[in-house]
């Protein structure tokens, strides 16, 4: 039992550790023919972004003591034109990417590439050639795909892919909204949260029975960090904000009545203008 969930676990995080693999194959075709074989079996000819990608490429391809070698995804169409990768059009081209002397265009349209992997000092690295010329596909399969990432973007390497999750989620393959701590009705209030949920980019707004006066924010919305936009709202009856206000909770009961009466008759009128000033006022200083 504890071996087969060890075994699930280990072979989930081996899966998920690998990144995109190098193949080709042992038959020659022209650069055209090589990318058609590449798509058709794998993603595409190899697209390399970096020198320790070139050097694993190489270290992962069997070495030919002479011509034909690879065909790799680089290519331009004219002579002026800048090379260009493959899937992404990016043109990342290292300092010590080209063998000595080259790009030379020999042929006068050599816009094609292959990478050289022997034993001498050319190894790894590329040389214009004709398109025309057959060599070995030198292909990549991709495992980042559609499903990979539920929230964010898939992003792979030769070893690893990861997802790059967009804000307000998580896990592995970002399946997870980010939940805000569950808010509960105010004692005396309502609260509605959009879509019936407490996660993130939802808005919860509270409101308060009649008689009573809400304190706070009437709308708090989840972050994407998991935290609520402000504190929960409480509900206060009136005459309890009242006397907290006053302060008179410590004198006679006929100062605090007529001290309330005269303030709530003002603040009946101003209840609308004034919710927002009383958003400020910290909840601690009316519970009393
Ligand atoms: C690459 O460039 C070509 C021509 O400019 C364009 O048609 C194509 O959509 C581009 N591909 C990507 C993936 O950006
Ligand atoms: C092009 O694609 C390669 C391989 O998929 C990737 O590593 C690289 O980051 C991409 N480059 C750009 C500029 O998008
Ligand atoms: C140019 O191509 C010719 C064959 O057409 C070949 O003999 C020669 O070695 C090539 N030169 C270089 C610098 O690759
Ligand atoms: C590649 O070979 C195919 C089939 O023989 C041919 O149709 C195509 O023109 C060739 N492409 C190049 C660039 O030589
Ligand atoms: C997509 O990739 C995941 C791993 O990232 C894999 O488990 C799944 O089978 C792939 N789906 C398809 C349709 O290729
Ligand atoms: C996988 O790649 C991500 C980003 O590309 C990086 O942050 C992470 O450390 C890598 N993990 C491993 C095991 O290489
Ligand atoms: C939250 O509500 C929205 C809108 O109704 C819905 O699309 C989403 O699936 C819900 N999220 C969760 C985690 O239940
Ligand atoms: C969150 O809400 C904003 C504004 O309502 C919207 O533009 C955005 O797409 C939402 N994000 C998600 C992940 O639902």
């Amino acid at each position: 039992m504890t071996w087969s969930i060890l075994f699930i676990l280990g072979s989930l995080l081996t899966d998920s550790a690998l990144g995109w693999t190098y193949h080709y194959s042992n038959n020659t075709m022209n650069w055209t023919q090589a990318r058609q074989y590449c798509t058709t079996y794998y993603t595409d000819l190899v697209v390399i972004q970096n020198q320790r990608e070139n050097d694993y490429l190489v270290s992962t391809l069997p070495e030919k003591n002479k011509s034909p070698y690879y065909w790799i995804g680089i290519t331009k169409k004219t002579r002026t034109e800048t090379w260009t990768w493959v899937g992404n059009n990016s043109t990342w081209i290292g300092n010590q990417s080209w063998a000595e002397n080259e790009p030379n265009n020999n042929h006068s349209t050599e816009f094609c590439v292959e990478i050289y992997v022997n034993k001498g000092r050319n190894r790894g690295k590329w040389n214009d050639e004709k398109c025309s010329f057959s060599k070995h596909p030198a292909c990549y399969k991709a495992q980042c795909n559609e499903t990979s990432c539920v929230r964010g973007k898939c992003q792979e390497t030769i070893e690893n892919t990861t997802c790059l999750c967009d804000p307000g989620s998580t896990g592995d393959r970002c399946e997870t909204v980010v939940e805000c701590p569950t808010l509960s009705h105010p004692d005396n209030g309502y609260l509605l949260c959009s879509g019936g949920n407490q996660t993130f980019n939802s808005t919860c707004l509270f409101e308060c029975h009649i008689g009573f006066l809400l304190i706070g924010s009437s709308a708090l919305t989840c972050a994407a960090t998991g935290d609520w936009s402000g504190p929960r709202p409480t509900c206060t009856s009136y005459k309890q904000a009242l006397m907290a206000l006053a302060g008179c909770g410590a004198f006679s009961t006929l100062c605090c009545i007529c001290l309330c009466w005269a303030k709530h008759r003002k603040r009946n009128k101003l209840a609308q203008v004034r919710q927002s000033e009383e958003a400020i006022t910290p909840p601690s200083e009316v519970q009393g």
